[in-house]
């Protein structure tokens, strides 16, 4: 005698599924299990696992030769979440289990040893393929339920235990798919920007990187603001897109980070890591690779506060995903993308003491310490920050000024500037002005003749990169389409280069 099943369920590599088949076969002979197709810790671990699982739910372990086939060989798989379809498919080679309706779902979930069904990872990518290869639906622990019914028209099944599992696939009245309504994913509050006296300045740049997506630096001495403003920015970026939604929530999904019961992102994510973060947690890796915290800052803000306390490596490594809006981490068998499309904001102090400049107190720091502090940030890291703004000491006369323009009002112009950059960039697979290429720049970053000579010079007075010089250009579209400007005027340019006086 021998009895095979076949049941489906998935593997995630980067944000991305790919569909993965499990085929149990039970025959007479000697009792022995075995697995191919994991590798070798987590076969282990999950035989041991599922054969707890079966016993513990009431049912009978068979007491003969099992043989449990992960294909394709070439697809990694790692972590617990087929422990679920092996115990289904032992149980329906048995049958115990009804074979009928098992070929039409996707099954996962990884198992307690007392049968329990835990939460796993990647549930959405997975979602997305199935409903794109045709499958009817999913099997899946109940505290990822929320996150399948993301992906509409498929049905979700969700279960708690291996009992529950099985009373699902043998009982088809109570295979009816239950209606799971999301909450959304909300963000805790944020401050508003009211609180922040005077800073005009910085006010300023807050807005135009915001509106345009680009990358700010706030220098100043401490007490100054700048933590309390960089927190308010989320405040004023605006909401995601459905799109934006779906790929943010993907890179949480896989990094096992959704909150059970809540479905798609609602706010742009806010990532704050702390300065003693290691490489591999910021940029991402691991054996199995998952995404790190420029990644799980996709279409949100990554504020690097302290920023030249990161050692210098950790800010090296920024530099990739910066720049291709993406992390790749190539291994052995395959390469994992994660997509990394951020705004960096970042906060430093202008030297050790952090009174450099400083107008009431007086910095006591040497030459050597002072351009030892500034070299940490290294010139190319320093070219993608497109504007870097003083954020002097308050005089105290201002702490009884009145607070300043609420978020709610920035807001809504940042808004409209990315709504031009959306209606303009409609064809061209850019949403923000930071995204601008070479190619779109020729084309939608003119300069008129005074402009270009403001340019020159600059670039020679001021010893501009190739790529700061590209950067400004950016940065001016986005000034004038918060003016709504169709071309880019000499005044725009040159308030965009006020902003880069800190490179010198
Ligand atoms: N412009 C401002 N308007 C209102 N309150 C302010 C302002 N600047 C600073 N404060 C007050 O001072 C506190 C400290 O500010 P914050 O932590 O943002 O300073 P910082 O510039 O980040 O300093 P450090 O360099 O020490 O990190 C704030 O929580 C706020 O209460
Ligand atoms: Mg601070
Ligand atoms: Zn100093």
């Amino acid at each position: 005698m021998s009895v095979l099943a076949c049941l489906r369920t998935a593997a995630v590599f980067g944000v991305d599924a790919c569909p993965v088949h499990v085929e149990v076969d039970v025959s007479f002979g000697f009792p022995h299990f075995t697995m191919v197709g994991l590798p070798d810790a987590s076969v282990r671990e999950s035989r041991d696992r599922v054969r707890s699982a079966i016993r513990n739910s009431g049912f009978e372990f068979p007491a003969h030769r099992i043989t449990v086939n992960l294909a394709p060989a070439d697809v990694r798989k790692a972590g617990a979440s087929f422990d679920l379809p092996i115990a289904l498919g032992i149980l329906a080679a048995q049958g115990i289990v009804e074979r009928r309706h098992i070929a039409d779902l996707v099954v996962l979930g990884e198992l307690s040893l007392d049968g329990s069904i835990h939460a796993t990872r990647g549930v959405l990518p997975i979602a997305a393929a199935a409903k794109r290869d045709g499958i009817a639906g999913m099997l899946l622990p109940t505290l990822n339920a929320s996150e399948a019914a993301i992906v509409s028209g498929l049905d979700v099944f969700p279960v708690a235990s291996l009992v529950e599992a099985v009373r699902a696939l043998n009982e088809p009245s109570s295979l009816a798919a239950t209606t799971i309504v999301p909450r959304p994913a909300r963000s805790p509050s944020v401050a508003d920007l009211a609180d922040v006296r005077g800073q005009l300045l910085a006010r300023r740049a807050l807005e135009i990187a915001s509106a345009g997506g680009h990358n700010l630096l706030l220098v100043g001495p401490p007490g100054a603001g700048k933590t309390m403003m960089a927190r308010r920015v989320p405040g004023i970026l605006p909401p995601l897109t459905l799109d934006e939604a779906l790929e943010a929530t993907a890179v949480h999904s896989v990094a096992g980070l959704l909150t059970p019961g809540t479905g798609l992102l609602a706010d742009r994510p806010f990532r704050a890591p702390h300065h003693t973060i290691s490489d591999a947690a910021l940029v991402g890796g691991g054996s199995q690779p998952r995404p790190g915290e420029v990644s799980l800052a996709h279409h949100g803000l990554l504020f690097l506060d302290e920023m030249l306390e990161f050692s210098r490596h950790v800010l090296e490594v920024l530099r990739q995903p910066l720049e291709e809006g993406r992390v790749t981490i190539a291994r052995a068998a395959r390469t994992a993308v994660f997509p990394a499309r951020f705004m960096l904001v970042g906060a430093m102090n202008p030297c050790p003491c952090g009174f450099l400049g400083d107008t009431l107190r007086e910095c006591r720091c040497t030459p050597q310490q002072i351009a030892r502090y500034g070299g940490r940030l290294s010139g190319p890291l320093r070219d993608r920050l497109d504007l870097t703004v003083d954020v002097p000491a308050l005089p105290p006369s201002a702490l009884t000024m009145a607070g300043g323009e609420p978020s709610s009002s920035v807001r809504a112009r940042v808004i409209a500037a990315r709504e031009v950059q959306r209606a303009r960039h409609s064809t061209d697979h850019i949403r923000t002005n930071a995204e601008l290429t070479p190619a779109l720049m020729a084309r939608h970053c003119r300069l008129d003749a005074r402009g270009a000579r403001l340019l020159d010079a600059a670039i020679i007075k001021m010893a501009l990169s190739a790529r700061a010089y590209d950067r400004v250009r950016k940065v001016a579209r986005t000034i004038a389409d918060l003016a709504g400007a169709d071309e880019i005027a000499a005044d725009h340019l040159a308030e965009a280069l006020q902003f880069r006086m800190v490179d010198r």
